[in-house]
């Protein structure tokens, strides 16, 4: 039996936890402090031994899931790349036992990712085209003064040493209200995990299979996902996607008052293509008007799905979180929507949401998101989700509409809001979420980050 104080809105659960917690890192289950600060720390490998050397060194502070549902007020993640792993000097054939997508990078993968036009690698910024990030280092904390103690453990492996480089540092912190770069309560939903220890909270079923999230165990087909080999390498571990976004503030808040000549009808709008108001509460539960009491609690802020909406009269069928989680949605695509899910961790960077900010000087204003997805299989999930619900409609019947959020879009896109007795069509959706770079990363088990530092294998 797991007892405990939670930080997660969700209840310790009765029977133990079936995964083995103190050996997969703290990030893949525990939910980022709010408020929270932190910074990634992007690293390059100058020789094998010295990367090697630094992960030895980094190990001992890197936390574990071990009553993850509890307070804890900061850790630090390791992840790494397969530029990494190679420069680490780990055995070819396991490096040849991780997926295709893993090796190649993201970048690499752009055409499967529909990474096109301003979103394309060719515009990134420079170090995620460089195959030099090797390392990411993340640390995570409910306050200023924990942020800066966690980096200076964190500064006290690398600063100095020879065999690893600093190539990106980001900072990245909530913002006031704890809202996201667009001005919106995020973070909300996260799917549930058989065996993690805690019960669902309302809404967020059905459990999901662990070995969807995590390597060596059963996923939803019965059996465990391929893992890198040996067993000591992948057991426990999972891959984490980093994809840093700069969102154009400006052009969000020109389009909003373009199509809404009232403050309500502006909010409205905004609401219809998240699929939930700014403050969190769903159109479904809240559709003419907010009810921020329901966004504020974890207990009623997700308990829905869209059975009594099939036509997307509250929750258009193309907004953002029907897309990425369409529920029990009937779907023109058949697929199974338990296999698509992602553990998110975004983090939100730059200045804060301005809802007067209007310029296209504002557009180039550096805020974003980076946004950090989990799962046993993170890269196939992506590639779905770019190719199929991001950057396509048909599976809802929308044509080529796009996500309206974090699609790439075309010069004239539309967004569709069903309604009667006539739907409304509106025009001149944007990008308004540019894609910055990205990678893939291994997040590897405690035991296996041991098994990468160690000299001889
Ligand atoms: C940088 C831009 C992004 C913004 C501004 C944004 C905004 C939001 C907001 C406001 C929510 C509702 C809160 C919640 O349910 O937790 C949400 C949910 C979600 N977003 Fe995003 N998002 C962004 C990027 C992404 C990306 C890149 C993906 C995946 C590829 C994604 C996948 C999801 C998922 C899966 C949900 C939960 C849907 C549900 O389960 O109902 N988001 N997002």
């Amino acid at each position: 039996m797991v007892s405990g104080k939670t930080s997660v809105g969700a209840t310790p659960s009765t029977t133990a936890p079936m995964l083995e917690l103190h050996d997969i890192q703290a990030t893949v289950l525990r939910p980022r402090p709010a408020p929270y600060f932190g910074t990634h720390v992007l690293l390059r490998v100058n020789d094998a031994e010295g990367g090697r050397a630094f992960l030895r060194r980094l190990t001992p502070h890197v936390a574990s899931s071990t009553e993850w549902w509890n307070s804890a007020n900061t850790w630090l993640s390791v992840g790494l790349s397969y530029a990494g792993l190679e420069a680490m000097g780990v055995p070819s054939d396991s490096l040849q036992s991780f997926p295709e997508a893993f090796r190649v990078g993201m970048a690499a993968r752009a055409a499967q990712l529909r990474d096109e036009g301003v979103n394309h690698p060719r515009n990134w910024e420079a170090v995620f085209n460089s195959r030099d990030t090797h390392i990411g280092v993340s640390a995570f904390s409910d306050s200023e003064e924990n942020h800066k103690r966690a980096l200076a453990v964190a500064r006290e492996q690398y600063d100095g040493f020879s065999g690893v480089s600093v190539v990106a540092l980001q900072d990245f912190g909530a913002q006031p209200g704890d809202l996201n770069p667009l001005g919106y309560k995020d973070g909300i939903d996260q799917p549930a995990i058989e065996g993690s220890g805690v019960d669902p909270l309302p809404g967020q079923g059905p459990l999901i299979k662990a070995g969807e999230f995590i390597l060596g165990y059963p996923g939803e087909a019965g059996i465990p996902l391929l893992m890198p080999q040996p067993e000591v390498l992948g057991r426990n571990g999972t891959y984490l996607g980093f994809r840093k976004y700069q969102s154009r503030v400006g052009a969000f808040n020109r389009f909003l008052r373009a199509h809404g000549s009232t403050e309500a009808e502006q909010e409205l709008l905004a609401a219809k293509l998240v699929g939930r108001w700014r403050s969190g509460a769903p159109l479904t539960l809240a559709p003419d008007i907010d009810n921020p009491d329901i966004g504020a609690d974890p207990k009623r802020n997700n308990d829905f799905n869209y059975t009594e909406d099939s036509r997307g009269f509250k929750a258009p069928l193309g907004c953002h979180i029907r897309r990425m989680n369409p529920r029990d949605t009937k779907l023109t695509r058949l697929t199974d929507v338990n296999i698509h899910r992602l553990i998110r961790r975004g983090t939100t960077y730059g200045a804060p949401y301005d809802p007067n900010a209007l310029s296209e000087a504002d557009d180039e204003i550096p805020r974003g998101a980076i946004f950090l997805f989990i799962s046993a299989k993170a890269m196939a999930t992506i590639e779905f989700l770019q190719q199929e619900w991001i950057n396509d409609g048909n599976f809802i019947g929308a044509g080529n509409e796009r996500d309206p959020i974090i699609g790439q879009q075309e010069e004239g896109a539309t967004f569709t809001i069903p309604r009667e007795p006539v739907r409304r069509r509106v025009h001149g959706i944007e990008t308004f979420n540019v894609l910055r770079g990205g990678e893939y990363f291994f997040m590897p088990s405690l035991t296996a980050l041991k098994w990468i530092a160690a000299p001889d294998k």
